[in-house]
């Protein structure tokens, strides 16, 4: 990891700036409610060039400043995990918490992407730079781990087989550029309401659930059905990909948000080689078949008016990195 450059003048550590991005989920295999709150996933991420940057500059106490898109929505205080992420390092390593984050929001908040938590893995990142904690990347991974299910995956980005609440990880083989049509819809979906929705559908159809575990799910899920995507990844057989793409969430985002299913439908009949809403949602990723189909796609999609807003992005890239500049 990079040092901290000094500034000649003064000897203070001039600003760090992180860029991190967004993650969509390829395949979201969601088990029973856990006594803390959580369920047991087995997911394939997969990171893709949408991104925020995490800017730390030295300041007396940790303050909070968000610009760009969904910026106003945001907390800039200890409800955010970018927040959190900067007091757990401090506390771990006995440094700080005299920062001042800036955070860049390029990608869609509440969106089901994972920007909260790419905030919080670029705050770490960010955060043990400037302070030259001397942590190695496992101690950030547990750090990380405990701030939330995503973060971890947006500290080392790539594609990656998740298990636990998503932080596990085990990195899969998909080599090449995947082109994604990302349709990000309107407001945003709240996590914890799109997995309690979950819970609720399953127990309407499961009228005994302390006896006899549900049809349709068990308390773990099987990694078995991820095997077959992550084949189509290794093998870059991007038609296979886009038929097997799953998301045990959507039907519960489809409940609480039930436009979403135009997106899907005219990803279809648009040619998209598949469709799925992304981790809770509410945006969708789209599959293509190259750079110039999903130009094509995005631009008709765009056309169909279902999305606010249409962007065009490729997988896999990289996890949270120093920059010079955002
Ligand atoms: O860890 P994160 O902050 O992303 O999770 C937000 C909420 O989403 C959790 O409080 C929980 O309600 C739900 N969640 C879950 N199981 C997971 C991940 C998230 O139930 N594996």
């Amino acid at each position: 990891m990079k040092e901290p450059s000094l500034s000649p003048l003064v000897g203070v550590p001039e600003p760090v700036t992180v860029r991190v991005p967004a993650k969509i989920n390829l395949h979201l295999a969601v088990g029973g409610l856990r006594p803390d709150g959580y369920h047991d996933l087995v997911t394939v991420f997969q990171a893709v060039s949408l991104y925020d940057g995490v800017t730390a500059t030295p300041a007396r106490t940790l303050t909070l400043t968000v610009s760009g898109e969904g910026a106003p929505g945001l907390p800039a205080d200890s409800r955010n995990l970018a927040w959190r992420a900067a007091t757990l390092l401090a506390e771990r390593t006995g440094v700080g918490p005299a920062v001042h984050l800036d955070l860049a929001k390029g990608i869609p908040v509440a969106g089901g992407l994972a920007g909260g938590s790419a905030d919080a893995a670029g705050a770490l990142v960010a955060c043990d730079a400037l302070w030259g904690t001397g942590l190695g990347r496992t101690e950030l991974m547990e750090l990380a781990a405990e701030l939330g299910a995503d973060v971890a995956f947006g500290l080392v980005g790539g594609t990656a087989l998740g298990t636990g609440r998503g932080e596990h990880l085990t990195p899969v083989l998909a080599g090449g550029r995947w082109h994604w049509v990302l349709g990000v819809a309107h407001g945003g979906l709240s996590t914890p309401a799109v997995y309690q929705e979950l819970d609720r559908l399953r127990a309407a159809t499961d009228p005994e659930p302390d006896t006899e575990p549900a049809a349709t799910y068990e308390r773990s899920p099987a990694i078995d059905p991820a095997y077959g995507l992550i084949n189509a990844l290794r093998l870059q057989d991007v038609e296979q990909l886009g038929k097997l793409l799953a998301n045990d969430l959507q039907p519960a985002a489809l409940s609480l948000r039930p436009e979403l299913r135009q997106t899907l439908r005219a990803a279809a009949d648009l040619g998209a080689l598949g469709a799925v809403v992304s981790g809770s949602g509410p945006t969708c990723a789209l599959l293509a078949r190259s750079e110039e189909h999903a130009v094509r796609l995005a631009a008709a999609l765009a056309g169909a008016g279902v999305c606010r807003t249409v962007k065009v992005v490729t997988g896999p890239v990289g996890g949270a990195r120093l920059v010079d500049a955002l």
